[in-house]
């Protein structure tokens, strides 16, 4: 039986973000992105190869998992055996920290999480870019959460140099301020709403033109530590995404009324001049991108409408940690 090792991983928000594959199977995405990582979001994951199970056994916040959320592990635990050569089953167990009442579930820090804990455990050891290659074959946005600060899934154009790449740390008072607005599990999943939308939106060829322009240009905007150009095209591509699935058919929208009344929250924040910005993800909660500074005024205002437990703040999260030594 090997060693048990133990991996923390902390979520990300794309703040340009990633919709569409053009390998499947590969997870190769069809634009490069761009992420901030988050320190109140995390997935720890212990992961150990033995003998002697019969099959990999997934347990995830004390709960055995069934044979679908299995399967998911199972396909990214197989490219560690293979390059490793180990036959073994593996025995994973997981928690999901997030704040209470907030029922995230995190496929990005949790698939990050599970790739850094079996490489350890498999004893391969890859360095961190490579390692982006194999979590991003449990889900795309996994392969930024091996970095922390602000991280570029670089699109690539094969399996091994689709990866990602640290821009910047982060420390030059950056945060998010998160809102809640349903936990529940969402309707349509990024896979089938990104593939939808790549099949069937007249919007996604410029999508793809823009996108590539934001990218070039956010990348400018944290050199230069800009966060107002920073937020606007965070919050320009944000919306440009949205667009493109409301332009899908059949059409479809991850957005519920509370998201339009955090949005426009935001703005009317903006107007009292603190400069704040949103986005959102295949869901309708709302994520803020504001100075860590402004965090608490923020959160204030946000709580005049939302319960304070669904809206939390987070600093920029670290690189993926070992913490099988840690208690
Ligand atoms: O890789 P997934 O299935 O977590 O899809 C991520 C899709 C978005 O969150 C909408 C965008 C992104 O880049 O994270």
């Amino acid at each position: 039986m090997g060693k048990e090792r133990k991996v923390r991983a902390y979520t990300n928000i794309a703040l340009i973000k990633y919709w569409g594959k053009k390998d499947e199977t590969l997870f190769l995405p069809m634009n490069s992105s761009l992420s901030l990582t988050l320190d109140s979001f995390y997935t720890e994951t212990a992961v150990r190869f033995d003998g002697s199970l019969e099959r990999d056994e997934f347990w995830l916040n004390d709960v055995q998992q069934e044979e679908k959320a299995v399967q998911k592990i199972s396909r990214v635990l197989d490219l560690f055996r293979e390059t490793a050569g180990i036959t073994e089953p593996a025995y994973v167990t997981s928690t999901n920290f997030v704040p209470t009442a907030a029922g995230l579930a995190s496929s990005a820090s949790g698939l990050a999480a599970l790739a850094g804990a079996a490489n350890l455990a498999s004893g391969l050891h890859l360095d961190k870019r490579t390692l982006s290659t194999y979590a991003r074959r449990g889900s795309g946005s996994a392969t930024r959460s091996i970095y922390g600060g602000f991280v570029e899934w670089q699109m690539g154009t094969n399996n091994d140099d689709s990866y990602a790449v640290k821009i910047d740390d982060a420390d030059w008072d950056i945060g998010m301020v998160t809102v809640i607005v349903n936990s529940k599990e969402k309707a349509v999943s990024s896979r089938a709403g990104m593939k939808n939308t790549v099949l069937t939106s007249p919007f996604y060829p410029s999508w793809l033109e823009s996108t590539a322009k934001d990218l070039t240009e956010i990348k400018s905007a944290i050199r230069e530590q800009d966060f107002q150009k920073l937020g606007e095209i965070t919050e320009s591509n944000g919306m440009k995404m949205h667009a493109t699935v409301l332009g899908a058919t059949p059409p479809f929208s991850y957005w519920e009324p509370d998201s339009i009344v955090a949005m426009h929250m935001v703005r009317e924040l903006r107007q009292q001049g603190i400069p704040c910005y949103f986005t959102m993800d295949a869901g309708p909660n709302v994520k803020v991108l504001c100075r860590l500074s402004d965090s608490q005024k923020i959160q204030s205002y946000l709580t005049t409408y939302f319960s304070p437990e669904k809206v939390i703040i987070s600093g920029p999260g670290k690189d993926i940690e070992d913490i099988t030594n840690e208690g």
